[in-house]
């Protein structure tokens, strides 16, 4: 068979050499190891098969619902000749590993079982429509990830979101092959999982009055009393579901700070004593466990042993960011405690906390992982470094020795805006990440050797919610950087490329607004190289959704309203004031972007 290799290679062929179907894009994100693209595609069809080892039949079972869900397909177990998709364990294959072959022999994918998982979701995106029916080219693919931890985390704590949501989020980070879901359930606006031995966490810990909505603390509280919690019983329902999707829950419980909610509950495991109220704004506050207190060292335990119960993956994440110290500097317990461990200060202090945490969670075979924090003072053996200041402190415990996940805001943040043009964008807390500053991440900064990169075990991205108050406004910030995060965690260095990136994003895109998600719509290609040729201006345009319109206007005039549709480059007399033309794009839901102006190309 000829190899046709490159995935843009669209084959409409001409009459009378009609191939049975046209051949199709193999538009994939992340870019898998090794892809060979060959000429000739498989048909799928209600008369196609389904067949998987036995390990593997919750895999299949996913599949088999998706592509119900998707095509309306319901494929049969049992032998179908060729014309079988076959999910094969292959005992051999690394970690997360499979192959994909599509040929005459139909489709096989065989690996370990979470790589044999990682190959269903390149089938998925690999399908097809075509004249002809749904159809996937023939390929083979070699695949395995670069990292074996590829994080995103939201901030339930600071906002509560329900089972369903979260079962969403889960469901679609692993379509895009990212493996740790880091679960904040705590924080100074919420305490959101059950804890049996200490029912006021979630009987006040978990509500508050108002929540801040804006960027005035005392104008913008909107006096809705807001709130919720997981379940036990919901927490085991969330795992199992994460689990099936090869998706490991990372719980956090942020300790010693961000614990309003904790003290709000519990005054006597402040300081002070109290009393507290969760608070309805958000930012560091002044008041934390009070270390000293042998109440609060059981209590954390206690939380620990809870934790390690209800999530079996090995890691949990106790915070240790943000946590002043001036409570503790006044604190006649907390310095007594200074004095008989011989500790050197406050920060001496919050290292012994974790060094404790570390020591707990390892008796219950857990290991901690903590935010950056956790090395002032002493990082405890062991305990993964979650670098979130920059990548300063991922740097340091690298070269200590210590597990990494490189999560640096500036890159990895994505609550930050995705466009300088603020009036375009929903109202967020600062920061500027667009997505192809994510992409161009590496994780192997070079001030490390080739043996303290290997203690980076991956990277990660955060959703939090101090601005962010609904599910359709989480998805907005996450996507479409969540791909560019996916190919960093999973494609290998060599063959990361913005460029394919960018072309392989419309069939991606494409897919999501089928599957409902509000992405940000990205602007499209050319928007910023207009070019001026006298007293006219000219550009070309191209949507980063596949089968997406552009509507605009030259005039200045709102092109959601006026807008024209964009058939072919734009070749206008230029406007008094300048380049003055702008577009939306509408995707195939309907759904339109926000207004984007285009502007000159910048001199090179
Ligand atoms: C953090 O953003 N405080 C981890
Ligand atoms: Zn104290």
């Amino acid at each position: 068979m000829k190899c046709l290799r490159n995935w843009l290679l669209v084959l409409i062929c001409a009459a009378g050499s009609v191939p049975a179907i046209a051949q199709l894009p193999a538009a994939l994100i992340p870019e898998p190891r090794e892809i060979e693209v060959l000429e000739g595609s498989f048909r799928l069809s209600q008369s196609t098969g389904l067949r998987a080892d036995k390990a593997l039949a919750r895999t299949a079972d996913l599949l088999g619902d998706y592509l119900t869900a998707t095509y309306g397909l319901r494929l049969k177990g049992g032998a179908a000749g060729k014309n079988t998709i076959r999910l094969v364990v292959d005992r051999n294959a690394g970690d997360e590993a499979y192959t994909l072959r599509v040929g005459e022999d139909g489709v096989t994918i065989a690996g370990s079982p979470a790589g044999v998982f990682y190959g269903t979701q390149t089938l998925r995106q690999l399908i097809g429509q075509t004249n002809d029916g749904l159809a996937v080219p023939y390929v083979f693919i070699t695949d395995g990830p670069r990292f074996g931890y590829r994080g995103l985390m939201l901030d339930c704590g600071r906002y509560f979101y329900p089972v369903e949501f979260v079962k969403q989020y889960i469901d679609l980070m692993a379509s895009y092959k990212l493996n740790r879901f880091h679960w904040h359930l705590t924080e100074d606006a919420g305490w959101r999982v059950e804890i049996k031995k200490y029912p006021e966490l979630t009987r006040i810990g978990a509500w508050r009055g108002s929540t801040q909505r804006g960027p005035d603390p005392v104008r913008d509280q909107d006096r809705m009393p807001h709130g919720g919690f997981y379940t036990q019983e919901q927490i085991r329902d969330v795992v199992r579901y994460a689990a099936d999707r090869n998706v490991t829950i990372v719980p956090e419980v942020d300790l010693p700070g961000h614990t309003m909610s904790v003290l709000a509950a519990y005054p006597e495991l402040s300081c002070t004593g109290g009393p507290f109220a969760v608070p309805t704004t958000w930012g560091i506050k002044e008041d934390v466990l009070c270390i000293g207190n042998e109440r609060t060292i059981a209590f954390v335990e206690d939380v620990l042993t809870e934790l390690a119960e209800l999530f079996p993956g090995g890691l949990i994440h106790i915070g240790g960011d943000e946590a002043p110290k001036r409570r503790w500097h006044e604190c006649p317990k907390c310095q007594a405690l200074i004095a008989q461990k011989g500790l050197k200060d406050e920060h001496g202090l919050q290292s012994y906390f974790i060094h404790h945490l570390q020591r707990f969670a390892a008796s219950k075979g857990r290991e901690i992982m903590g935010w950056d924090e956790i090395l002032e003072g002493g990082l405890a053996p062991g305990a993964t470094v979650m670098s979130w200041r920059g990548e300063q402190g991922g740097i340091e415990a690298a070269r200590h020795g210590n597990p990494v996940v490189m999560a640096p805001n500036h890159y990895f943040y994505f609550d930050y805006y995705q466009s300088k043009d603020l009036a375009a964008e929903p109202f967020n807390i600062w920061g500027y990440v667009p997505l192809d500053w994510v992409y161009s991440y590496e994780p192997y900064g070079r001030e490390l050797t080739p043996e303290q990169c290997r203690n980076i075990r991956g990277v990660q991205a955060n959703v939090w919610c101090e601005f962010i108050h609904d599910e359709d406004k989480v998805l907005y910030m996450a996507y479409p950087r969540v791909l560019a995060l996916s190919e960093i965690c999973w494609t290998p260095a060599a063959k990361r490329d913005y460029g394919g990136f960018v072309r392989r994003l419309p069939e991606r895109l494409h897919e999501l607004d089928r599957r409902g998600v509000v992405f940000r719509i990205p602007e499209p290609l050319g928007i910023d190289r207009a070019e001026v040729r006298g007293n006219r201006v000219v550009v070309a345009l191209e949507p980063l959704v596949r089968d997406a319109r552009i509507y605009y206007t030259t005039d200045g005039s709102d092109p959601m309203v006026y807008g024209k549709l964009y058939t072919g480059q734009i070749d206008v007399p230029l406007a008094f004031d300048g380049v003055n033309i702008q577009c939306v794009v509408r995707l195939p839901s309907g759904r339109s972007s926000a207004i984007y102006k285009v502007t000159p190309r910048e001199k090179e």
